[in-house]
């Protein structure tokens, strides 16, 4: 029973009979909210977790539009044309380039997947004839993010992982030397989702093109830019890293709207160097929604919101503005890594070693340093410990050959500023002090041993 409005309980399991009013339902949900962590202290993940007032307005005014009622609402495609205009534009395309929105980077990788594997399949059947038992690969880091191990099991693929090197990123020549006949392309990330490097994009694709060429093969490269998509066309740190459709092979890229895109969840972009890449049969053409229209997505009802709010973002910060953002976040993350780096605990012992090198997404990956792991700390009992303070710090092993080295991942986007970035480290260094308390040994008993 609720005591204020002695109302029943939310339901559960089933519906209740009798209605309740707008009010209490409002309140019996909302109240049920405070058990979640607070977005804003989530460091675990990249996705957008402040926008601005006028940002959420104009989602809330587009909440009611379904994106594939095109012919409905003709100025939502425009402008979900715009976008992809200049997202192509910002990862150097030509004017060829074509792309579309999606739920997420992962339906974004699932459709250019699909459109590697068809060209793949009209290549190999060009060059083979018909074979119909063969099974098509894909070859990319063991540091990919979970969905394309999805996309791989799902459309029936081998995934062909190649093992970290030693700066967390991918062996170009190991992955090259993986590349068959049988392989639909070769995957770079820009932004690994464990500890945050860019892949070397520009290295992959002059290794690709000497084994095409050797070959007589059309192997393409997509760059996974989920992150690095919405980061490196704006940083000084970046601005001379070559990694996408200026070079030769990279023929698709995704990218985040939802991450450093900064729109809320969920929105993707996948974009294609050629309109003339995607094969005509994976375009459907509807016509019951009022005129016939082209529909290539996974999903078909969607909402519009996300998509006039990425809109709103390109138009309100335009290059400078994200400059400054993502200048922003790279000049704390440069901080603060100093800081969670050199942490001791009260004995001056060093807790954490850095995991993350410094070539890609402002996000600082540690493990727990030997002296610290001796005294019996683990990043389970500090990430547990931190979250009594309101963080959420992910525990996580990296990816082979590193999957026995234990890290935790501090992700910065916007919304995360100096003060937040001082008390993060104020109440790490607050756990590792509580931790180190309870491991330490009980002090010698003076009368126990007869000293006195
Ligand atoms: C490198 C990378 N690729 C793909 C994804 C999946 O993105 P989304 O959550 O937008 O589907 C992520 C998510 O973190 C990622 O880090």
């Amino acid at each position: 029973m609720h005591p204020r409005t002695g109302e029943l309980t939310a339901p559960k399991h089933a519906l209740d009979q009798e209605e309740r009013t707008p009010r209490t339902a409002y309140e019996l949900v909302h109240d049920e909210m405070f058990f979640d962590a607070n977005p804003r202290l989530n460091m675990a993940s990249f996705v957008t977790t402040w926008m601005e007032p006028e940002a959420v307005r104009l989602l809330m005014e587009n909440l009611d539009k379904n994106l594939i009622d095109k012919p409905i609402y003709p100025q939502t495609i425009e402008i979900q044309n715009r976008c992809v205009s200049i997202i192509a534009d910002l990862f150097n395309a030509g004017e060829d380039a074509a792309g579309t929105s999606t739920v997420g980077s992962s339906e974004a990788i699932h459709l250019c997947g699909l459109v590697m594997k068809w060209n793949w399949k009209q290549w190999h059947q060009e060059k083979y004839g018909i074979n119909a038992a063969l099974k098509p690969n894909i070859v990319m880091g063991s540091n990919v993010q979970v969905c394309w191990k999805k996309f791989a099991l799902y459309f029936d693929i081998d995934l062909i992982e190649i093992p970290l090197n030693d700066e967390n990123r991918l062996d170009e020549e190991a992955a090259i030397a993986k590349i068959d006949d049988n392989t639909i392309g070769v995957v770079g990330i820009l932004g690994n989702t464990y500890s945050g490097e860019f892949d070397d994009i520009k290295k992959l694709d002059k290794l690709l093109d000497e084994n095409n060429k050797q070959r007589q093969r059309q192997v393409p490269l997509h760059v996974d830019a989920a992150s690095g998509g919405g980061i490196a066309p704006f940083t000084r740190e970046h601005k001379d890293i070559v990694w996408d459709f200026r070079l030769k092979w990279v023929q698709s890229i995704n990218v985040s709207g939802h991450k450093y895109g900064l729109v809320y969840p969920g929105l993707g972009w996948a974009i294609w160097k050629r309109k003339s890449l995607i094969p005509q049969e994976l375009i459907f053409k509807i016509d019951y929604l009022g005129e016939s229209q082209d529909d290539f997505g996974l999903n078909f009802s969607r909402g519009a919101g996300q998509i006039i709010a990425q809109y709103y973002n390109f138009v309100r910060y335009g290059r400078d503005g994200y400059s400054r953002i993502m200048n922003g976040l790279m000049q704390l993350h440069a901080e603060l890594k100093i800081k969670i780096a050199s942490l001791k605990n009260e004995d001056d012992v060093p807790i954490f070693d850095l995991v993350s090198h410094d070539n890609g997404l402002p996000l600082i990956c540690v493990s727990i340093a030997k002296p610290a792991a001796d005294l019996g700390y683990t990043m389970e009992i500090l990430s547990h410990k931190t979250r009594e303070k309101g963080w959420v710090l992910p525990v996580y092993t990296m990816s082979s050959p590193k999957d026995n080295l234990t890290v935790m991942r501090m992700v910065l986007k916007e919304g995360f500023n100096s003060d937040m970035a001082d008390k993060l480290v104020e109440d790490i260094t607050w756990a590792v002090n509580e931790v180190t308390r309870t491991t330490k040994k009980p002090a010698l008993s003076h009368g126990a041993h007869g000293i006195c």
